[in-house]
């Protein structure tokens, strides 16, 4: 009885010997080669090899490869003025403030009307929208373009006035008729992603989407003429809701729409049934 105890301890600890002990010691290769950073970098695409590969995909933002992987996300993901970031390249450690390796950024951050973020990396103002609520950035400005020079991939003979003559011309983007303000807005709204950029990466990006429309189903006027002829006709509005849902793969290659849903109430327009209450006109 006693004897057996012994051995089933003796057994334990040899158990745990052979279980237990291999943890002290080192498992894993290359865990005592650092990377110099006073100069190279921590290469983000070890762990981000798919953000890596998307990038490589278009020549936009291709000038910001500085021959090494890691290169563009550095100037995107730490271009805010505003975050102190840990920094080594310059003979010295600075730890970093608000963020150790990177931030999130805004497209707006280097897109906006004067952007100023690190090392001069401010891209073309993205103008043409209204100024959103709530967003720290600027969405509207006065801007000089040179009207004179033929547009980047123009075909064909140059356009008028484009020859030799250089026009400064002064626009004032306000965006008072883009279409998309509702657009940006919302985004700005939203918590899903930095400022706006849920509209900015929609539009500029392959990310599939999906949107559920909602609008009108039907119009609705009224037309009265008078003895002479002369019809005065009246916009009355809209009735009843047709909802599709589109999704698309973000190549457009797989863009399809569900069949419409109506909701409309037929009571509420069919004018023998008193017109749904409508302020009728009345023949003058
Ligand atoms: C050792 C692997 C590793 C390396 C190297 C690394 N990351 Fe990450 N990164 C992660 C993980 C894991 C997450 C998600 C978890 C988290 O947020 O901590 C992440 C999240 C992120 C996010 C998303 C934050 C968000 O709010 O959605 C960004 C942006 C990012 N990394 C950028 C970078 C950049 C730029 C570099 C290079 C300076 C880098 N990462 C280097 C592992 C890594
Ligand atoms: C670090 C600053 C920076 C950030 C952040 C940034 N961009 Fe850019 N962007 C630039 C610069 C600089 C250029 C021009 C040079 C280039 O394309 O390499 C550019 C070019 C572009 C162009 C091409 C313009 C043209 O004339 O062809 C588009 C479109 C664009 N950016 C959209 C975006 C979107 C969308 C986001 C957010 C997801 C974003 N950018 C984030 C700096 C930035
Ligand atoms: C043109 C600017 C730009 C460049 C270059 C860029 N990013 Fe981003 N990245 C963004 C923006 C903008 C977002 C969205 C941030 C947000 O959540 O609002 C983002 C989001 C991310 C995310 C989180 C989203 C996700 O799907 O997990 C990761 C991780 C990331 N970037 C890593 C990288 C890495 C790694 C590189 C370099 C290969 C890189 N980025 C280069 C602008 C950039
Ligand atoms: C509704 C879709 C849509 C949205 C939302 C959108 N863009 Fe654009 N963007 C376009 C189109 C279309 C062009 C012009 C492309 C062409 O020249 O054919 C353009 C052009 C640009 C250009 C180059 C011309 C310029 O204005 O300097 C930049 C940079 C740009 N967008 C950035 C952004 C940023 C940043 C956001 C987010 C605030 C954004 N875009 C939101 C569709 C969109």
């Amino acid at each position: 009885m006693q004897g057996s105890k012994i051995a089933l301890m003796l057994v334990a600890v040899v158990a745990i010997g052979i279980f237990a002990l291999p943890s002290t010691m080192s498992v894993f290769s290359g865990q005592h080669t650092w990377y110099d950073i006073s100069g190279g970098d921590v290469p983000c695409v070890k762990c981000h090899a798919d953000k890596y590969e998307e990038l490589s995909m278009t020549e936009v933002h291709s000038s910001f490869a500085r021959g090494d992987a890691s290169g563009a996300c550095y100037v995107c993901h730490r271009a805010d003025l505003d975050i102190s970031y840990a920094n080594a390249g310059d003979g010295r450690a600075t730890p970093g403030g608000n963020s150790h390796a990177a931030s999130t950024i805004a497209c707006m951050a280097c897109h906006e009307y004067e952007a100023h973020v690190r090392d001069n990396n401010q891209g073309p103002f993205a103008g043409g929208f209204e100024q959103p609520y709530g967003s720290p950035f600027t969405y509207t400005g006065e801007v000089s373009i040179d009207s004179g020079s033929p547009q980047k991939g123009s075909v064909g003979p140059p356009q008028k006035g484009s020859v030799g003559t250089p026009q400064e011309e002064n626009i004032i983007s306000d965006g008072d008729h883009a279409v998309h303000n509702a657009y940006v807005q919302s985004a700005v709204d939203s918590d899903l992603m930095v400022d706006s950029n849920e509209a900015c990466i929609a539009c500029h990006t392959a990310i599939p989407m999906e949107i559920d429309w909602s609008r009108a189903y039907a119009m609705r006027s009224q037309s009265v003429v008078d003895s002479l002829g002369d019809w005065t006709v009246e916009q009355l509005g809209a009735i009843g809701t047709s909802s599709v849902t589109t999704y698309s793969d973000g190549y457009g290659d797989d863009a399809s729409t569900t069949k419409p849903y109506v909701d409309y109430d037929m009571t509420q327009s069919v004018p023998s049934r008193g017109g749904g209450g409508v302020d009728w006109l009345q023949p003058p």
